[in-house]
């Protein structure tokens, strides 16, 4: 095999390297107007395990993310008091109220409800859930429920292989008809998967996430039963109801090519990528098959029927968006494919992630272009706040700025054709971030983890004037 100098030399050689194009940043037309439609769901998002804790109360059974070890969390936490949401909802709804958010999207715990993921149920886990959507509609806010958000009965990673095994597929669909038999006459809206690219990645390759597995062979089998139990799913909620307004949350990442090495192989990465990350969730769910890059090996999992199932009609794409993507050709990994920088001097949040409006732009013309422009809610959107304890960061006008231009990037879509419905803000309240633990914060409201004292910041006022008016502010000289 060459080695990675020799194969520079030849591809060099053959007049392949030094081609990277000049950078230039994306851009996208100027907003005409700044007045959001009147009826445009302006909401938050949260997720059950970032925010929840009381993970042993009332006889919700573990996850796969209460036995992920500590030693893989920045800060060495766990998320047992999280937000102490699951006691203090109601403080959660009154700062929603606060905001004037239209709508909330939350996540329902599986181990909650289902505590060993199949069999028997919880009742007070559903009871759990039916009071925090009450508390919701009690202030006119309409809840909008994700089944999915990462946190697997444990007892189902450890006795029958998690999303490797079809049947999690199936034992998904029995928790979504729980769901929809137990809240659906109150809950209306459904997002059924969060980001399961995502998942298969951090969760099953590289192992920073839950269940920590580190296997590329799961990649096809994981990602095949994902689709397949948001089909299934997709089908016991209209079953158990014809009321319902129905889609999924994809992590849709525009795919771009490392700006050094050598341009045409980072360009099939990028391909590769992207079939493997964006593809392989949107083209079965709105084409009904698999990208052609992305067949090889995820095929040998489908079986007569299959894709007739995942290929459900749904009313709306949940969109989340954080950052573009790039990737660049690397001989040594399994794939060919590996993760790199942003070019030089662009934009960066305290996460080191680009800060590109043009992607949101990007991926809503795609949506338009590529995928016959269904209706879409931006599910999440947001940034961290840099890693610092400084009060001064209630003044979080970095924050404003991020929402501020991606939001003109929202209109500018728009106003070029895209069916743009809403935007739910990554989220309420700074929580337990994954592998960032407490590090990370997202929130319109800090937390103070002593006390648990709650206070709102500068984007929290901000965000609520928009909420309220629909008109997007210019940025303050
Ligand atoms: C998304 C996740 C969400 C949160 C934000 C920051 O990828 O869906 O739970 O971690 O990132």
């Amino acid at each position: 095999m060459l080695t990675r100098r020799e194969l520079a030399l030849a591809a060099a050689a053959a007049g392949l390297a030094g081609c990277a194009p000049a950078y230039t940043p994306a851009t996208f037309p100027a907003v005409q107007s700044r007045q959001f439609p009147r009826d445009f769901i302006w909401g938050v998002a949260t997720s059950a395990f970032q925010t929840e804790g009381a993970l042993n109360v009332d006889g919700r059974g573990p996850s796969i993310w209460d036995v992920f070890p500590r030693e893989k969390i920045a800060d060495r936490s766990d998320a047992a008091v999280a937000d102490d949401s699951y006691h203090r909802y109601r403080e959660d709804v009154a700062l929603l109220q606060g905001l004037a958010a239209k709508a909330y999207r939350f996540s329902i715990a599986w181990p909650r409800v289902v505590p060993a993921g199949a069999g028997a149920i919880n009742q007070k886990g559903v009871d759990f859930y039916s009071r925090l959507v009450d508390a919701q509609l009690e202030k006119r806010i309409t809840p909008y429920a994700t089944l999915f958000h990462w946190d697997l009965p444990l007892a189902l990673q450890q006795q029958h292989g998690g999303w490797a095994n079809r049947d999690t597929a199936r034992r998904f669909a029995e928790y979504a008809n729980i769901v929809a038999t137990r809240l659906g006459d109150r809950v209306k809206h459904f997002c059924i998967l969060n980001e399961p690219s995502v998942h298969v990645f951090a969760g099953h390759v590289l192992g920073i996430h839950a269940p920590g597995l580190t296997d590329a062979n799961l990649i096809g089998p994981v990602t095949h039963h994902l689709n397949l139990a948001q089909g299934l799913a997709i089908q016991a909620l209209r079953a158990a109801r014809s009321d319902l307004t129905i889609g999924t949350t994809l992590a849709i990442t525009p795919s771009r090519p490392a700006h050094d090495g050598i341009a045409p192989l980072n360009e099939a990465a990028a391909k590769g990528f992207d079939a493997v990350w964006n593809g392989a969730f949107l083209d079965p769910l709105l084409k009904g098959l698999y990208p052609a890059q992305a067949r090889g090996f995820i095929e040998p999992q489908l079986r007569a029927g299959d894709m007739e199932v995942i290929r459900q009609p749904v009313d709306f794409i949940g969109a989340n968006y954080y950052a573009p993507a790039y990737l660049r050709f690397d001989l040594m990994s399994q794939a060919h494919i590996a993760p790199s920088d942003p070019p030089p001097n662009t934009a960066r949040d305290a996460f080191n992630r680009e800060i590109d409006p043009a992607g949101m732009w990007q991926i809503l013309k795609r949506l338009r272009e590529e995928y016959g422009n269904p209706s879409v809610l931006i599910t999440e959107n947001g940034c961290s706040d840099p890693f610092s304890d400084d009060p001064a960061i209630q003044d979080d006008r970095f924050r404003i700025d991020y929402l501020r231009r991606h939001l003109e990037a929202v209109k500018s879509a728009m106003e070029a054709g895209s069916r743009v419905a809403g935007y739910f803000h990554w989220t309420l309240i700074d929580n337990w971030e994954w592998a960032e633990g407490y590090r990370s914060k997202f929130g319109f409201v800090s937390q103070d983890r002593a006390s648990s004292l709650r206070a709102t910041k500068a984007s929290y006022s901000w965000f609520k004037a928009l909420a309220m008016t629909g008109r997007l502010n210019e940025a303050q000289a």
